[in-house]
């Protein structure tokens, strides 16, 4: 039975892959079974299994294949140091959920937060291919030179689904027909955001949100974790204080007055004795149980009349020691029913707009093993999972993964978490199998539950995640460390984000742990305003590091934070391609440029789409950094340095001091949509809209497109959404200058600030502007507000109202 476990995740089996490629599956018949998958075009065995067979046992199976290519990337949640793994190391990663703060020091290989078996292979002829393996039980893949890997997992079944791209962008887009297509985040959702673990109450939050506003740093979100609940019970504010019980109105007036949105913290474990749980009880919601009653331990019925006569398994979360695990995978809805109600009376309640869903590995902070000696007796803080016997199949299993061994001595499957053997699923399944899909099932909850409750779009951040949690929120990179190496990793990370369907993601800017330090807390804030999830976030007792805290930092992340706020509709554009086509928004170089062998190595730079380069900073005190600008397209600078300027390609020294923007780079033959920033999105996008036109100097073109909406309605399907579509495209020749804007799909009643800048880079000669023509009549262009520097080749032209984007459904600008 164990062995027939499928995630419920609601994969499309069938996915309609229009592919130019095909792959053809070959098994052998001999006595050791084994089966081969090659790519038609080329004949190459992306997977040749004969290299190990399968070893198919009771919680153990294993299967060994040949690599076409050493060029891996992916699988998770990990810590990986470089992009593409090294598989000359042998590694072997965990992949089992983990409440663990990922350390990004020393040659470590453990698994964290969420699990995602699927990998991406690079072979270098530049194609590429996608591999997702639909498990969700402890597991583990052993990486090797051959090259070839070895996949463990000891639950489950073996199914296969092999992608074959062969560009990086289509793997990524098949995997998602098949796991669904990422959440579209609401507009204000994309805006930066701050928060901290340990804020005394709402006059502190104030003075956090009035300090970065006074510094002109841009914010949308404020964030409170736990400190805000009554007890930290879900679903409560500590209205008895009187630091908190000003905290609906607080929001209230961030809502009405800044222009500013407000997330709260939730846990999935609710206290056993308190309304919401008492209310979970009464709608019939489901919890993680014991499986048997005569395993429930003694001694707490007493003190918990709600528990007494049920099988709930009890943990230890913040609340308590009595915090009950409901189980989000009920499949008789009422789980769903009941959390929807409580966050529905909630929003109401205090009006916050996005959920946070932390420590929903599960984790629960004490469990020990029992090896017999022990009753299974509830003591304070010590849940006991069996280790002998017969009941010890699950939480002892004869494999327990590198998920178990890596953690040291002492350490279970149920270490941290619950026992394997609980019961879920109204008892027709085992927590062994379910434990990584928790995060998961708390997201689609918690997803639905806020997008009803506020009529709205919402967000939803979630620590654990498994394949295809990107239709219900995003990832935060969980409790990394104020150091240069985190900072690193945190790119690697987001971008394999990006690869695993879960493109709004972004690490805790300046660090959790610790204490930060200016000059890496500027850094972080520099390359964090280039995450699409953009939190600064701190523990508890450590030093305040919101942006404002040193004059250096406020600098930095202003000015960083105003070119992101400039490039919004363009990022908010890649969000939408990626919910409606299936996609990435922050993308390792390599998926732009597969065939220039140097890609592959890059890990700590990214681009947004196909357009911007960004080469972050991650070192202390240097003033230059080693960038790679691939030499197959033309890089204009649209940082401070040389601004506009077609930049040498290759690897190139490039000019990176802490008072300038880190370099970022805009690629000829694109269009990027733009608007002019303000401290909120919510101002922003009353502003007026620019377009960038960078110039690919060999075909004298470029393109573009933007997405727009309100931003804010409930995004369920495509077509029957209420968006502006809009195509750019420009040419230029030695008779004239061509622009060409194509509103393909017009929204209602969305109207739009009109286009009034054009910055144009790689304009060979001074645009004759007095003689511009819109749609074939004369022009006004105001020339007092247009330049054109001959030396660097950019024109930028300001005129106001130019372009009214309401009005219409062509235009044409054009000069000669
Ligand atoms: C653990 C989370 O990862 C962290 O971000 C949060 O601050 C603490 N829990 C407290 O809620």
């Amino acid at each position: 039975m164990l062995v027939s476990y499928r995630p419920p995740i609601g994969t499309n089996d069938s996915p309609n892959l229009q592919s130019t490629e095909k792959l053809t599956v070959k098994s052998t018949n001999s006595t050791i079974f084994s089966f081969t998958v090659s790519r038609n075009s080329d004949g190459e065995k992306l997977w040749d299994t004969s290299l190990g067979g399968l070893l198919f046992a009771d919680q153990y199976i294993q299967i060994s294949t040949l690599l076409s290519t050493n060029q891996i990337f992916g699988f998770g949640e990990n810590v990986h140091k470089t992009l593409m793994h090294d598989l000359s190391k042998y590694r072997t990663w965990g992949m089992f959920s983990r409440d663990a703060g990922p350390d990004s020091v020393g040659d470590i290989t453990h698994n964290y937060y969420g699990v995602h078996p699927f990998y991406m292979g690079l072979n270098p002829n530049g194609k590429t291919y996608g591999v997702f393996i639909l498990n969700s039980n402890a597991q583990e893949v052993t990486l090797g030179p051959a090259p070839h890997l070895t996949y463990r997992t000891i639950g489950g079944q073996l199914e296969f689904f092999f992608f074959p791209g062969p560009t990086p962008s289509e793997v990524i887009a098949q995997y998602q027909q098949v796991i669904g297509k990422p959440f579209l985040p609401p507009y204000w959702a994309l805006g930066f955001q701050i928060c901290r673990w340990g804020y005394t109450g709402v006059a502190e939050i104030k003075s956090v949100v009035d300090r970065t506003k006074a510094a002109g740093i841009p914010q949308d979100v404020q964030f409170s974790d736990i400190d805000y609940m009554n007890r930290y019970q879900d679903f409560t504010y500590n209205k008895g204080s009187p630091a908190w019980s000003g905290l609906p109105a607080f929001i209230d007036n961030l809502h009405k007055n800044y222009g500013m949105h407000f997330t709260l913290i939730f846990d999935p474990a609710v206290e056993a004795d308190y309304d919401s749980f008492k209310r979970g009880i009464s709608a019939n919601a489901s919890f993680i149980e014991w499986p048997r009653m005569d395993l429930v331990p003694t001694g707490i019925e007493d003190s918990y009349p709600y528990v007494k006569g049920t099988k709930i398994m009890l943990g230890k979360v913040w609340p308590s020691n009595n915090a009950a695990f409901p189980d989000f995978l009920d499949p008789q809805d009422e789980t769903q029913q009941w959390w929807e109600s409580e966050l529905k009376g909630f929003v109401k309640e205090v009006g916050f707009d996005g959920a946070w869903i932390d420590m929903n590995e599960p984790s629960n902070f004490d469990t020990q093993p029992n090896n017999g000696t022990k009753q299974l007796k509830y003591n304070v803080g010590d849940l006991t999972c069996p280790i002998v016997g017969s009941d010890s199949y699950y939480d002892k299993a004869p494999y327990e993964t590198v998920g178990v061994f890596n953690w040291g001595d002492n350490t279970y499957l149920f270490t941290d978490t619950l026992c394997m053997f609980a019961s879920t699923m109204r008892n027709t399944s085992v927590f062994y199998n379910t434990k990584n899909l928790y995060g998961w099932s708390e997201a689609r909850a918690t997803m639905k539950g806020m997008n009803l409750a506020r009529g709205n779009r919402s967000v939803v951040i979630s620590r654990s995640t498994f394949a295809s949690s990107g239709q219900f929120g995003g990832h935060w990179l969980g409790d990394n460390t104020a150091r240069w190496a985190d900072l690193q990793t945190s790119i690697i990370g987001a971008q394999e984000f990006n690869l695993f369907g879960i493109p709004y993601v972004g690490s805790d800017i300046c660090g959790f742990n610790g204490p930060t330090n200016e000059e890496l807390c500027l850094r972080w804030h520099q390359m964090g305003a280039f995450h699409s999830f953009s939190r600064n976030h701190n523990s508890i007792n450590q030093p305040a590091q919101d942006p404002a805290q040193w004059p250096s930092v406020a600098a930095a992340a202003r000015k960083a934070l105003l070119f992101r706020y400039r490039y919004l509709p363009y990022l908010y554009s890649l969000h939408f391609l990626a919910s409606i086509n299936g996609g990435t928004v922050v993308r390792p170089i390599f998926f732009e440029f597969p065939l220039d062998p140097i890609t592959p190595t890059l890990s700590h730079q990214f681009l947004w789409g196909s357009a911007l380069m960004i080469i972050p900073v991650t070192a202390a005190g240097v003033t230059s950094i080693q960038g790679y600008l691939p030499p197959d397209a033309t890089w204009y600078s649209v940082y401070d340095s040389y601004y506009g300027t077609n930049a040498t390609t290759g690897s190139t020294t490039m000019y990176a001091p802490t008072t300038s923007l880190i370099p970022l780079f805009v690629r000829g033959g694109y269009i990027l949509p733009r608007q002019a920033p303000a401290q909120t999105t919510v101002f922003a996008r009353k502003n007026r809209f620019e377009i960038l036109i960078a110039f690919d100097p060999k075909t004298l073109s470029a393109a573009g497109e933007l997405y727009w909406d309100d931003g804010d309605s409930l995004f369920t399907d495509i077509s029957s959404h209420n968006y502006h579509h809009f195509n750019f495209n420009a040419t230029v020749s030695s008779k004239s200058t061509i622009i060409r804007i194509t509103k393909d799909k017009s929204a209602s009643g969305i109207s739009l600030p009109a286009l009034e800048n054009i910055e144009i880079f790689g304009h060979p000669w001074i645009p004759a502007l007095k003689n511009a023509t819109l749609n074939g009549s004369p022009v006004s262009i105001d020339m007092s507000q247009t330049t054109y520097f001959p030396f660097t080749h950019v024109a930028n032209i300001t005129t106001t109202g130019l372009i009214n984007l309401n009005n219409g459904q062509s235009w044409i600008l054009q000069w000669p």
